[in-house]
């Protein structure tokens, strides 16, 4: 299982720290949200950059936001790896393709009240699919162990179609849900309120993988 930690519940005023106590982690995952598509504001791309010069991680960006389109250009200079948007948001081929011409791999997100169906026209066109296990907005809630279905659901059409998007969850995980999560298939985890939440963060990654 690959991790990736969320740095939404880390201490923003020693992130050189927080940053250095997650780098054997596989991804570092940017929770970037508007306060219009999910009821919370976080960070934006000067800090998202700043982040990006300080980790050798690559990056994971999470657009929680309404009007993705505006933010792939300023997001991508924070050179991530993945960029993902949700289903729920406006322009998505347009938005898709957008972050395919910065070089930047797609991702789809869906909210846990959206239906797998919603997101299928988009998987030949995304290399993540970013299933959320908590409602978007807020770090530390509870996992829904009911979205593990659309989980095991993307696996199968993974297969099926002979695709090649990795599947991610988002909210929840820690040592308990994530061994459902593996269960079902899931590649990474985003882990962000368990493991900051530890003090030694080397091994809570290790247990987590
Ligand atoms: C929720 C965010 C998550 C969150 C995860 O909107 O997308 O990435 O930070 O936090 P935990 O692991 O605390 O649920
Ligand atoms: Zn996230």
């Amino acid at each position: 299982m690959k991790i990736a930690p969320s740095v939404l519940t880390a201490d923003f005023s020693n992130l050189k720290h927080e940053l250095q106590s997650i780098e054997t982690a596989d991804y570092l995952h940017l929770d970037i949200m508007d306060g219009h598509f999910v009821p919370n504001i976080s960070f934006g791309p000067a800090i998202a950059k700043t982040i990006s010069q300080s980790t050798h991680l690559p990056l994971d960006i999470h657009l929680m936001v309404t009007d993705p389109i505006r933010w792939v250009q300023p997001f991508a200079q924070s050179n991530p790896v993945f960029m993902t948007i949700h289903v729920e948001s406006s322009d998505v081929e347009k938005t898709l393709k957008l972050i395919h011409e910065h070089k930047i791999k797609a991702g789809i997100s869906l909210k846990p009240k959206t239906e797998i169906e919603a997101i299928i026209p988009y998987l030949d066109q995304v290399g993540l699919v970013l299933v959320m296990t908590v409602e978007p907005g807020f770090g530390g809630q509870g996992f829904m162990d009911s979205m593990l279905v659309k989980v095991e659901r993307l696996v199968q059409i993974r297969k099926q179609k002979n695709l090649d998007f990795q599947i991610e969850v988002d909210g929840g995980i820690n040592l308990e849900t994530i061994k459902r999560c593996k269960e079902s298939g899931v590649d990474i985890a985003v882990a962000g309120s368990y493991l900051f939440n530890m003090s030694d963060r080397k091994k809570g990654i290790e247990s987590l993988k």
